[in-house]
């Protein structure tokens, strides 16, 4: 798997020839360019807007916009929806500005464009690279249709505590995993050729550990060693750096006392020097001007700070507009430093190929045939089915038996406005299929399907105000919550099974979106209580941006799907599931904790002097009082219709040398009654070191198809390039000494053996 990476890095940097040609002829065309510019037309380069119309995430939207784009002012755009007045902007640019430079043309294309697929965390529980790239792939050809050559995506921030909302955006907990999907989605948002009409430029955020945000609270102060920065957050932005992404963000917090807008170790140190990286830095939604409440000084010192630092372009705040000039008079800046960033987008805008082709041949045509197409609602159908987490199935309750009489019962369940989730900026929720539309349009005539609301997502006014701040998600019904309970338990129990479509509206997760309480809300835990005493099967579907706290609603479901937002296909997605058709084969890449006071949980922590190994509980060891350490489900976990049986794990030699490898071999057996898919993983542990070092880390994966009955012999190959980690010189090295091999379904179940590495 090591080797995957290395050949994802390697592509990023052998340049083919074509890029080699046009890299050569770019400096001087940029060269001449630049030659005519003013100093207000370079810095005008460094300006990122946006008109409004679309989603603000703060409270700024830029003003004169036009005016300003006319006399050289703008550099970009983002938040313009829709094709023909992309084509406006850029026109008011290319034909109406003194040098006519195009312009970057940025969304937040986070989960898809128009299409809706599942959110970020949702995918990366597929574990599937090849269905994750195609994705924004699928999301890059519709962006650029709608006339948009910059995505804001993907987000890699390694995320440990669910309270932040904005983990509903990212690919989880672990380094090795999010390294992978950072590195596909960057490839399917570029494809190979910038310049060709269905691709676009990938922007990685937010640069850095903006994850690790204290108390899970966004926005919040992050602090954290060296050690932990480069072992565990920083691999899948370097991951993203080395897959060629043209861009980064800057995210909001500070590092080492810095905010990261304004960082020079980070920006320029860390990710041109050692990293090597050639594109531009753009800052995060006003993070310039939020250094003045950080406590760095006024614009004009923060504006001077930042492209100091290595930032580029400056989103939305306009510090570098109003301030660079006279911080270039009173010497505080260097020309050529503000020559270096308008350099760096306009080779950007070179690389698009904007210069020569700056509407990229959009046309209401083309808009109307490659978005939301038979075929984009397909592969979003398929996406939502992969990503789908069964997290229980007792006594085999799903899938549904054929004509059954199903109590739909939920807040959530015929519910369309919810279902695309948190950022989906572009994408219309009204194309969106309820999971009650979905069931129907499968069931057909085959059993019978009723349907009542049974309770609000949420009846907490403080809770429902805030999270409908940007519209209505969480409707207050007509009726008291005693009457909806009713009419679905009447309902239930005239029914062969329960299917109760619970879990959080779409912004309660996301950006500003974190939460002290992870749990589901009290009037969906009134709901569940009052259909279990029922007595009829109940199947949880749940909908979350974030792992929650479920061991009560665990304990009462016989099953427990987690679909957390599937996007435009989710009603098909879970009918496919729900009835069969499709195998359930997600498994977590977060960890899910009991109750929020185990937070932060991961299961790549650390051992401690004290530890605690699951006997009865003993004093002066670590644990709590009040609740095991074990999560409820851990990372990798994910059930499937069939079951999967793994033999013993064998190792090719008891121990690996220089240059040399060996092979891990398991069996593994599909046991049960359905085909199906599973995950088999491989984590790995370095038993002594010169540095503490976690009880296991993932290393490798591999997914295999059985059919009913089949078995197959799996191989992982590992190499003491596998055993690598930063010591505390930073250095990437090996140690000999004794290693464990771990495999198995999920992290907390594995076979083990041990070799050494000499
Ligand atoms: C703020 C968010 O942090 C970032 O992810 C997003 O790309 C920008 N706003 C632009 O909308």
């Amino acid at each position: 798997m090591y080797k995957q990476l290395v050949a994802i890095a390697l592509i990023g940097l052998i340049q083919p020839l074509w890029a080699q040609q046009r890299d050569a002829a770019m400096k001087p065309f940029i060269d001449q360019l630049m030659k005519k510019m003013t100093l207000e037309e370079k810095i005008g380069q460094l300006n990122l807007l946006t008109p409004g119309g679309g989603v603000a995430t703060g409270e700024v939207v830029s003003k004169d916009v036009e005016q300003k784009i006319r006399e050289g002012k703008v550099g970009g755009l983002f938040g313009v929806v829709g094709q023909d007045k992309v084509r406006k902007a850029q026109e008011l640019a290319v034909q109406h500005s003194r040098l006519g430079i195009p312009l970057l043309m940025g969304s937040d294309v986070i989960h898809g464009h128009k299409t809706t697929f599942p959110i970020p965390l949702a995918l990366s529980c597929s574990w599937d690279t090849t269905l994750i790239r195609e994705t924004a792939r699928t999301a890059a050809r519709e962006a650029a249709a709608d006339g948009l050559n910059w995505v804001f995506s993907p987000m890699v921030d390694i995320a440990r505590d669910p309270r932040w909302g904005r983990v509903a955006e990212g690919a989880g907990e672990d380094p090795f995993l999010g390294s992978l999907i950072a590195a596909a989605m960057v490839k399917g948002y570029q494809g190979n050729d910038l310049s060709k009409e269905d691709a676009v430029m990938s922007c990685v955020k937010h640069f850095a550990l903006y994850g690790a945000s204290e108390a899970g609270r966004d926005y919040n102060t992050v602090d954290m060693s060296r050690l932990r920065m480069y072992q565990d957050y920083l691999p899948p932005y370097r991951a993203a750096v080395n897959a060629g992404a043209g861009s980064v963000m800057s995210s909001f917090n500070e590092i080492d006392g810095v905010p990261a807008t304004g960082n020079r170790w980070l920006l320029t140190d860390l990710l041109r020097k050692q990293w090597g990286f050639g594109g531009f830095v753009v800052s995060d939604y006003t993070s310039l001007n939020e250094m003045i409440n950080h406590g760095m000084g006024d614009l004009q010192t923060v504006s001077a700070l930042s492209l100091k630092a290595g930032l580029d372009m400056d989103m939305v705040g306009e510090g570098f507009l109003t301030t660079l000039k006279k911080s270039l008079q009173e010497g505080k800046i260097t020309l050529q430093e503000i020559d270096a960033a308008c350099r760096r987008i306009l080779e950007a805008k070179y690389k698009l190929g904007l210069f020569q082709s700056p509407f990229r041949n959009t046309s209401e045509a083309r808009a109307q045939a490659e978005i939301m197409t038979a075929a984009t609602r397909q592969l979003a159908r398929e996406a939502a089915a992969r990503s789908f987490v069964l997290l229980k199935n007792d006594k085999q309750t799903l899938p549904l038996a054929p004509n059954k009489k199903i109590a739909l019962v939920g807040p959530l369940a015929d519910n369309k406005r919810n279902m695309l989730g948190t950022w989906a900026v572009s994408g219309d929720w009204k194309q969106s299929v309820s999971i009650r539309e979905g069931l129907q349009a499968a069931l057909g005539n085959a059993g019978s399907l009723v349907y009542a609301k049974g309770a609000d997502i949420s009846t907490d006014s403080f809770l429902v105000a805030r999270a409908n701040a940007l519209g209505v998600e969480i409707e207050k019904d007509k009726r008291s919550p005693a009457e909806m309970i009713t009419e679905a338990v009447n309902l239930a129990a005239q029914s062969d099974i329960v299917v109760a479509v619970v879990g959080e509206a779409a912004d309660m997760s996301g950006e500003a979106s974190s939460r002290s309480d992870i749990g589901l809300p009290e009037s969906q835990r009134a709901l569940l209580k009052a259909l279990k005493q029922t007595g009829k099967p109940l199947v949880v579907v749940l909908l979350n941006g974030r792992p929650l706290t479920l061991e009560w609603e665990s304990a009462q479901a016989d099953a427990l799907l987690d679909i957390w937002f599937g996007g435009t296909e989710t009603g098909n997605a879970v009918a496919d599931v729900l009835l069969g058709k499709y195998n359930p084969s997600g498994k977590l890449s977060m960890t899910f904790p009991k109750n929020v006071g185990q937070v932060p949980l991961y299961y790549s922590h650390k051992p401690t002097g004290r530890p605690f190994n699951h006997e009865p509980f003993a004093k002066f060891k670590t644990n709590y009082l009040d609740v095991e350490n074990e999560p409820l489900y851990p990372f990798g976990y994910g059930l499937s219709y069939t079951n999967f049986s793994y033999g013993d794990l064998t190792l090719s030699s008891p121990t690996l040398r220089a240059g040399e490898s060996i092979t891990a071999s398991i069996t593994v057996t599909n046991t049960g009654n359905f085909d199906g898919e599973e995950t088999v993983q491989l984590y790995i542990r370095d038993l002594v070191g010169s540095i503490t070092r976690p009880v296991k880390e993932l290393k490798s994966f591999r997914k295999v198809f059985l059919k009913k009955g089949e078995r197959k012999q799996i191989q992982f190959t590992i190499t003491p390039e596998d055993l690598k980690f930063y010591n505390a010189d930073l250095k990437w090295v090996y140690e000999p000494g004794t290693f464990r091999v771990m495999v198995g379904p999920d992290s907390g179940n594995t076979r083990e053996q041990s070799f050494e590495l000499k």
